[in-house]
């Protein structure tokens, strides 16, 4: 980060109260879709580790598992995602078991693409996908998303577990970067 971003250069744009109802009512949907069958939440990290942390401890399944993977985007920039790999994969067995991957931001899509075709690949019952927010004016990949929490046509947001350069990850709210405070790299 060549240029500091200052807690003054962020706006926020759902505080903690609206975060916490919405994914109230997605925990509620998430229950009604699965009931008591077998299911697997993956967090996706590090990004979506206060959602995944706020929207399992709501869910009412008795079968749930919980897991973790770790995505690394590679070729690219920071701020595309087209070329995915593994730096952790899940540990447990996703056959036959309903798989919800969990995500703090779907943007163009490849992250989910890549990540979903990796999944169906080992044979669960179905793959779904819970993202925070949903940028789905800017998909490139095609991929379906199940449950949304806010829906955000552009701009880049930090905290509530997403961050800039590793900063404001700790934020218990989302908030918007102003545009001229990001240092965007060569596209
Ligand atoms: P996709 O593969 O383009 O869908 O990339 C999604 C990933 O890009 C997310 O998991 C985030 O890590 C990152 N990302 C996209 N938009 C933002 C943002 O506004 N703030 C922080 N990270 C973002
Ligand atoms: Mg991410």
């Amino acid at each position: 980060m060549s240029r500091e971003i200052c807690i003054s250069s962020l706006t926020t744009i759902f505080d903690e109260a609206k975060i916490i109802a919405r994914i109230d009512a997605l925990a509620s949907e998430i229950d009604a879709r699965y009931g008591q069958e077998p299911l697997v939440a993956v967090c996706v990290l590090k990004g979506a580790f206060m959602f995944f942390g706020d929207l399992t401890r709501r869910l009412k399944n008795p079968a749930l598992e919980l897991d973790f993977v770790r995505l690394s985007s590679y070729g690219m920039n920071s701020f595309t995602s087209r070329h995915v790999i593994f730096s952790k994969d899940i540990e447990c067995d996703i056959l036959d078991k309903h798989v919800l991957i969990v995500e703090d931001i779907v943007d163009s899509g490849h992250t989910m693409r890549f990540l979903t075709d990796q999944f169906l690949a080992r044979r669960p019952r179905s793959v779904a996908i819970a993202t925070l927010v949903d940028k789905s004016e800017r998909r490139e990949a095609d991929i379906k998303v199940d449950f949304a929490g806010f829906k955000l046509p552009a701009g880049f947001i930090v905290g509530y577990g997403m961050d800039y350069a590793e900063h404001f990850r700790a934020l218990s709210r989302i908030c918007k970067v102003e545009e001229e405070c990001l240092v965007r790299p060569e596209q």
